[in-house]
């Protein structure tokens, strides 16, 4: 079956730069604000000199650890455990290098950076503990957050999961280190914050536009209907946006202390400190298995800088059959580090590089292709609690894969494959998502106008959901897409409850907006039927048989296009609410991929270029392949991107990220990949909904740095478990 397909509705919008992000919003009396961050990596703020700064030009006010701006309570739900808890200049303790420790406000934005740079700040500082590579030594128990996260996985419950990987004929134990990492996303955390009276209005980039302003008015303690979050347009996010950071409870706070609108942005240098990042982690992998490749043992222990990095929870219960496991997180505490968050596929990412990894490691150890290896442990139901999964075909994507790749080209032999200076191999790695649903309501309106409205309080971070929504309205309501509007990124909009309100995260959305969308319309045709039955001024006043087809209403012998039936009846609109029903949570749902990468080896530099990347994936339904092929390969090079060059280094002395810019973070750029070959099998997985779509936003992250590894092992006989893979690390 062909896929359905679409181009973006937003495109134009953004290649136009018609689209308004956050920053883009300038309002009358604005003040705009700029941010200070500590020098030290911990210790105290002995004094602060504000005297230059305040006679600076244009200065309007200096916020200060002794000048605070006023927050109420602390962030709600579980942001507790995903966001930054203090408050910003709650006192002059610093905790990590590049905290904020000022907020100048300015009647420009070189005012307020120019005078941000006259401030003083003398400071008691002690040694840091930065780094992981020392603290990580001496882990400790992870805290009870109420979440699964750091819950350690037994199987059976009182597993001598050492006694298994001893009494295995075959093993595999080693540790695989990946470092902290940035979002690094386009649009840096920025907000525009006005109030009146006693009402807020922020437009803010944001994944969970009501999430938002739940955390939003919790803090700043006024009440969640009393914040508007408008965020039509998200430069990108990847967990990044999924909770509330400093800069927008800055900017709420100063336009509400100062009754005038303030705009805070970001810069790059801040963005990795000010907001969260990917946890630096440590795994430890035992993997015992019978001479056939059978697994019989799996350990997989970890060490991460925070509990929201916890990839054995994320990744090996759903990966491969064991009859013994022993899955467990350690974190390291009271670091001298910025507050780490989720990033793209959490714990999956890590997770999938490390057992990857591993299990190629037990296939070349057993002398056995890696595809069998991972056939032979193919799990069908959750490891722990054996729950089936509710459609699976990865064995057909290693299969598909295999065959679009010409992995029987592959040799077993490192090395075996040259071409001139480059040694060339081929890796492969499963990819394993899991995929959910959240309840959501959405309203669906049809207008005089001829077009129908498709409302939801979700988000697009560069995902496709404005045209996902305009496509499933189109479907729903049988009318071509032009002629649906879909609305989003307002929190103002509809939600189920307090339920849905994280919108785009966890790639659940389209799973989550396209069931609603379709109640929704539901509803909606139903009461337009009752009313073209019942309006003055309808056509088919009286019509004992009124119905629905392709946007017009039909019944006694003529029909009606809807557009005009409101005009006639003199009806501004007429639309419902419909909400997506529970999930059937008999099954477990996860979304698949198989992925192959080859990648050549210079055999004197050390240079490890991608040179060809297949992946084939099982994620259910796709609703639009064109967007749904944007995700998966902008999910692949995500995922590639750690395998290839992305680092947050920090500087042991001082606490300090060393390279906290584009220059020298480095992240891949179009030099630095091919064509992404992206196949998607078509198995709609109706239990999960009724448009059968799983997630893929996080899919091709996940595995990929595997894929890449492995594909460097086998060009060069070096397994390199450090990532990323550096050319230091391929040479000698
Ligand atoms: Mo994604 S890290 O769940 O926003």
């Amino acid at each position: 079956m062909a896929q359905p397909t679409m181009d973006r509705i937003d495109a134009r919008a953004k290649v136009t730069g018609m689209a308004k992000y956050a920053a883009d919003h300038n309002l009358p009396r604005m003040a705009h604000g700029h941010m200070v961050t500590s020098t030290i990596g911990s210790g105290r703020i002995v004094s602060m000199d504000l005297s230059a700064a305040r006679a600076a030009g244009g200065v309007i006010e200096i916020y200060t650890p002794d000048h605070p701006l006023t927050f109420k309570g602390t962030l709600p739900l579980i942001a507790a455990v995903f966001a930054e808890t203090r408050h910003p200049l709650a006192d002059r303790e610093i905790h990590y290098h590049g905290q904020i420790v000022a907020l100048v406000v300015a009647e420009t934005v070189e005012q307020a950076r120019d005078a941000a740079a006259l401030i003083k700040v003398t400071y008691e500082a002690r040694p840091p503990k930065s780094s992981f590579e020392e603290a990580k030594q001496n882990p400790s128990e992870p805290p009870e957050t109420g979440l699964p996260l750091g819950k350690r996985i037994s199987k059976p419950l009182d597993v001598d999961i050492e006694a298994a990987l001893a009494g295995s004929e075959v093993r595999v134990e080693q540790t695989y280190d990946v470092p902290a990492r940035h979002h690094n996303m386009m649009e840096p955390h920025a907000a525009v914050a006005a109030w009146q009276d006693g009402k807020l209005t922020i437009y803010s980039g944001t994944q969970g536009p009501a999430a938002h302003a739940l955390e939003l008015a919790t803090v700043l303690g006024v009440q969640p209907a009393d914040v508007h979050v408008v965020s039509p347009y998200v430069g990108g996010a990847f967990g990044g946006k999924a909770f509330t950071w400093a800069p927008a409870l800055l900017a709420a706070a100063a336009a509400r202390a100062l009754g005038r609108p303030v705009k805070i942005v970001t810069s790059r240098e801040q963005l990795f400190t000010v907001t969260g990042h990917r946890a630096a982690s440590s795994q430890t992998f035992g993997l015992g298995a019978h001479r056939d490749g059978r697994l019989n043992a799996i350990k997989h222990h970890t060490t991460s800088q925070s509990i929201v990095e916890d990839p054995g929870y994320r990744t090996t219960p759903k990966y491969y059959a064991t009859p013994n496991a022993d899955i467990k997180l350690m974190v390291t505490s009271g670091m001298n580090l910025p507050t780490a968050t989720i990033m793209r596929a959490p714990g999956d990412e890590t997770g999938s590089f490390g057992l990857e990894s591993a299990m190629d490691e037990l296939a070349v150890a057993l002398g056995m292709d890696p595809i069998e290896l991972r056939v032979k442990n193919h799990l069908d139901s959750t490891l722990a609690e054996g729950k089936p999964y509710s459609s699976k075909h990865l064995e057909e994507c290693y299969r598909v894969g295999a065959e679009r790749f010409g992995w029987s080209r592959r040799r077993d032999r490192p090395g075996a494959v040259t071409d001139g200076d480059w040694l060339v191999g081929l890796g492969m790695s499963t990819a394993i998502l899991d995929s959910g649903r959240a309840l959501t309501t959405v309203r669906v309106t049809f207008r005089p106008n001829g077009t129908a409205t498709v409302a939801c309080a979700t988000s697009d971070a560069g995902t496709g959901m404005w045209t996902i929504m305009a496509m499933t309205g189109a479907r729903a309501l049988e009318v071509p897409a032009d002629r649906i509007r879909p609305a989003l990124g307002d929190s103002g909009l509809p939600v189920a409850g307090n339920n849905d309100i994280y919108g785009a995260v966890g790639s659940a959305a389209t799973a989550t907006v396209t069931p609603a969308i379709l109640a929704a319309a539901k509803e909606a045709i139903a009461k337009l039927v009752e009313h073209a039955a019942t309006a003055q001024g309808s056509p088919l006043l009286g019509a004992g048989d009124v119905r629905y087809e392709r946007g017009r209403l039909v019944g006694a012998g003529m029909s009606v296009e809807f557009g005009k039936l409101l005009t006639l009846t003199r009806t501004g609109e007429v639309g419902a609410l419909g909400s997506s029903a529970g999930l059937d949570d008999s099954h477990a749902y996860a979304s698949y991929a198989a992925h192959f990468c080859e990648v050549r080896v210079n055999r004197w530099t050390g240079e490890a270029r991608l040179s060809r990347f297949t992946t084939v994936v099982d994620a259910g339904a796709i609703l639009n392949a064109k967007t749904a092929r944007n995700q998966i390969t902008g999910g692949v090079l995500f995922g590639l991107a750690a395998a290839m060059s992305e680092e947050g280094r920090v500087e042991g002395a001082t606490g300090r990220i060393s390279n906290a810019n584009l220059a020298d973070y480095l992240m891949p750029v179009n030099a630095d990949t091919v064509e992404i070959d992206v196949h998607f099998l078509d198995y709609p997985d109706t239990r999960l909904s009724p448009t059968g779509a799983r997630g893929i936003g996080e899919l091709g992250t996940v595995g990929a740095a595997a894929a890449f590894a492995n594909a460097v092992y086998n060009a060069t006989g070096k397994r390199v478990r450090t990532l990323p893979i550096t050319p230091d690390k391929l040479l000698g």
